[in-house]
């Protein structure tokens, strides 16, 4: 255990850029290890999560190196990974899990994937049924949870799926399934999830269809069996963890922080159009290009907020920010109400019960249900003053910590180590802006 206390700081200021997109990380490695020949990688995330999808990869046969900042892939062609001599430990990561089951769902061997305490507890019958139609046998765990043995086939077939929940976890498995089956394989999503998985799909010189289907929603067709391309790749700055530098600046008055080269897929960005519905003000300056995905540098001042509802429809571009708009709300004046976030109590921990907790012990008036979280903030900052318990969730830890920088005392967390699941450098980076977080020693 890493405890950490986070106190009050000065208005922060600087410019900085953030570690590499967590989603598109994942999805690099993993393509490169599907393609014909070499890819490098710029910009990795080096965060524990994206490391074990490195390692996975290198257990299924593809070459995996880093060199100085680079990380080369050395693929073996779609259909070509082997069958591991060991288990695929995954470690905290859902996207891992669930990405890596879509690819050996495909495989005719015999793997198993598991993964820590927390990973363990979440549900794996989202990717398991489609995948099971496409013709591979799971075993999971009571609950369909992890440890995951599967056999995959090397006669998939292909499949079209309505997802159920929206999930780009659960579209990205089936389609990069769909990579080693003949046909197409469709999958339909009511409501629009991230593309990372469409984007680098094409990127790599796969054929991606999206069109509207004729009941409703957006329908994503692959094409099985393309030759993937090696690609060069320079990964964004991912605004998931930029999320947290943002809010930070927000609530500390007087701040001006500039945060250079973070993703923007229009996507992702939900936290940033929500914290500009309650007055923050937020700039998104020289916009260019990375990877198929658009990137931009992103200008922050100390701002006044107010509370505001957030939709449901907004869930999936902002799924992770929900804990730090927490934060932001409890410093807004009046009340926030963030609907249909039912998925939140399936990530990393069950984020609702947690940030509630934690809201509540630092003197934050917050209300929740099953699938919605009020959040009501008085004007001025909250008391704090308490030690906030983090269930191994990176997301919530990160989140109490920015709280800690503008409350009236300290807030301290239980365990500062899953942070490297996403974000290493985090507290060094944040206080090169001028927070003030260090190990809690007391
Ligand atoms: C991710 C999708 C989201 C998100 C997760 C990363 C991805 O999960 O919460 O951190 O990379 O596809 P779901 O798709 O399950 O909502």
């Amino acid at each position: 255990m890493t405890p950490l206390i986070s106190s009050r700081s000065a208005a922060l200021g600087g410019t900085t850029g953030v570690p590499g997109d967590k989603s598109i990380s994942h999805r690099s490695l993993i393509l490169g290890a599907l393609a014909v020949g070499e890819t490098t990688i710029s910009g990795l995330l080096e965060g524990e999560d994206v490391l074990r999808t490195a390692d996975a990869m290198a257990a299924l046969g593809a070459e995996v190196g880093r060199d100085g900042g680079v990380w080369h892939v050395h693929g073996v062609g779609i259909g070509g990974l082997t069958e591991p001599d060991r288990v695929i430990d995954v470690g905290n990561s859902g996207t891992g899990a669930r990405l890596i089951a879509g690819v050996l769902a495909t495989h005719g061997f015999m793997s198993v994937i598991t993964g820590d305490a927390s990973l363990v507890r979440r549900p794996m019958a989202r990717v398991t049924t489609p995948l099971a139609r496409m013709g591979a046998d799971f075993v999971t765990r009571s609950g369909d949870r992890l440890p995951m043995a599967i056999r995959g086939t090397d006669r998939a077939v292909p499949i079209a799926y309505r997802l159920p929940v929206p999930s780009a976890q659960v579209k990205s498995a089936i389609l990069l399934a769909g990579l080693n089956t003949a046909g197409r394989t469709v999958v339909v999503e009511d409501t629009p999830t991230r593309d990372h998985s469409e984007r680098m799909l094409r990127h790599f010189g796969a054929e991606v269809s999206i069109d509207r289907h004729e009941d409703g929603g957006e329908m994503i067709a692959i094409t099985g069996q393309p030759e993937l391309t090696a690609r060069s790749l320079e990964i964004p700055g991912d605004i998931s963890s930029a999320a947290f530098a943002v809010v930070a600046a927000l609530i500390r008055p007087g701040s001006d922080v500039t945060l250079t080269g973070v993703g923007i897929n229009p996507r992702r960005i939900g936290l940033i159009e929500t914290l500009r519905e309650m007055g923050g003000q937020i700039d998104i300056v020289n916009g260019r290009e990375a990877c198929g995905e658009p990137v931009a540098d992103l200008h922050i001042r100390g701002s006044t907020l107010r509370g505001v509802t957030v939709p449901a429809e907004r869930a999936p571009s902002m799924i992770d920010e929900y804990p730090v708009l927490a934060v932001a709300a409890s410093c807004a004046e009046g009340a926030t109400r963030m609907e249909g976030i039912g998925e939140l109590r399936v990530k990393e921990s069950d984020r609702i019960a947690l940030t509630a907790e934690g809201l509540a012990a630092c003197g934050v008036a917050v209300e929740a249900d099953a699938e919605t979280m009020t959040v009501t903030g008085s004007g001025q900052v909250p008391r704090g003053a308490a030690a906030v318990r983090t269930a191994l969730d990176h997301r919530i830890a990160m989140s109490f910590l920015v709280l800690g920088t503008a409350t009236v005392e300290p807030v301290a967390i239980d365990d500062g180590a899953p942070i490297d699941t996403s974000f290493p450098g985090f507290a060094d980076l944040m206080n090169g802006l001028g927070a003030s977080i260090a190990s809690d020693r007391r």
